[in-house]
């Protein structure tokens, strides 16, 4: 009976562990930061929705930036990636509105304060309950408090380039992490911007900020690795950026000035997900291989804990 006993509490320790090594291997939850931070990027796009008809309601409290549409929607447009808003790089340029930094305010705000804001409790014109739920404004006032980094230590605002960048460490990086999917050049997956190509090196030069949280945190709906979740520093990512801006570009300086501070209609969306199809195909079979990786794993422990079981039984006789 002891035996017995035994076996089953040593079938029950393999089951635990088995199941958190399954869930290291492939089933991990993505941190609230992290979502937050996506919604922050393109709220619709990390939702998988439709982003609202015509323009945000505060859109028409400004007129120096001319786009329109779902872009206006996007808590980027308007607070910046930077998150300064009319204090940092949109102080100025075909994006600039005017709208608040979130810097320091939401450090000051508590998480129910910054919810209660998005559901128009100062601004009726502010709430995003039509589109929005409760748990996903928690991720963004997660994202607001804990997740914002100050990247204007990392940039030099009038050049735009990195200060102070180890690029010897930000090409490790690149090239085991990066290029696999964006190519050594940074040049195999083109973005469409606003009616341009970019590389990846349009992007490290021409809008550094936007560079650096989405490889923190990722581009929503795409496998993309997320720098957050695999444990890279602030530090890590603006190495791999001062890598990134010496990577070969799609456009001359001449033909667009930048998107952080230029006066020119800058690249700023990515025209939906990647159209390089090859690209497409190779993660989707990287993915499909994780998942069989995984339920090999868990067959294996679910075999071994049957072994386990039959063998201590068995000696128990
Ligand atoms: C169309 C532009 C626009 C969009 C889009 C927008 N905001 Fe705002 N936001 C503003 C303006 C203007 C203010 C200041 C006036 C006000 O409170 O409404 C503001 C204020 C805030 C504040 C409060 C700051 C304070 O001083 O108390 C927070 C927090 C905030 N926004 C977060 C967000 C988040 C998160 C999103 C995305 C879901 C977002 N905003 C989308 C324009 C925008
Ligand atoms: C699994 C493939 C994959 C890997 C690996 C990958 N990316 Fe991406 N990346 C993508 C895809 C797909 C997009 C979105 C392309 C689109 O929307 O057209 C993207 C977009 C981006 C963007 C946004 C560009 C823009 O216009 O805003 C940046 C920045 C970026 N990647 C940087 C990186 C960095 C840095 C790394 C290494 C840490 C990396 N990526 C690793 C697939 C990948």
């Amino acid at each position: 009976m002891k035996r017995f006993v035994f076996a089953a509490f040593f079938a029950l320790v393999l089951v635990v562990l088995g199941t958190s090594f399954v869930s290291a291997g492939g089933m991990q939850q993505t941190p609230n930061v992290v979502t937050g931070a996506q919604l922050y990027d393109k709220w619709y796009a990390a939702l998988g929705v439709q982003a609202p008809e015509g323009n945000m309601p505060i859109w028409s409290r400004q007129s120096t930036n001319s786009r329109s549409g779902a872009e206006t929607w996007r808590c980027a447009e308007c607070h910046g990636w930077d998150y300064r808003g009319v204090d940092g790089a949109y102080a100025a340029g075909s994006h600039k509105t005017g709208f608040p930094s979130l810097m320091i305010v939401t450090a000051n705000l508590s998480q129910e304060e910054i919810v209660a804001h998005l559901q128009g409790a100062n601004d009726a014109q502010h709430d995003f309950s039509a589109y929005l739920d409760e748990p996903s404004m928690q991720k963004l006032a997660v994202f607001l408090k804990e997740g914002l980094v100050d990247d204007s230590q990392y940039i030099d605002s009038a050049s735009l380039n990195v200060i102070g960048g180890d690029v010897e460490h930000g090409k490790s990086l690149f090239d085991a992490t990066c290029a696999k999917c964006h190519g050594a050049d940074g040049a195999k997956i083109v973005f469409r911007g606003e009616g341009v190509d970019e590389y990846l090196g349009d992007v490290a030069q021409r809008d550094p900020y936007r560079f650096l949280h989405r490889t923190r945190f990722g581009v929503a709906g795409t496998e993309m690795p997320v720098g957050f979740s695999l444990g890279w520093t602030p530090a890590d990512g603006r190495d791999v950026l001062a890598y990134a801006q010496s990577l070969p570009e799609a456009q001359t300086s001449a033909e667009v000035t930048g998107a952080g501070q230029g006066s020119a209609p800058a690249p700023q969306d990515l025209g939906g997900p990647s159209d390089n199809w090859v690209s497409g195909v190779f993660t989707g079979i990287l993915a499909a291989l994780g998942t069989i990786g995984t339920a090999i794993l868990f067959l294996f422990f679910i075999v071994m804990i049957g072994v386990a079981v039959v063998f201590v039984l068995r000696r128990s006789k």
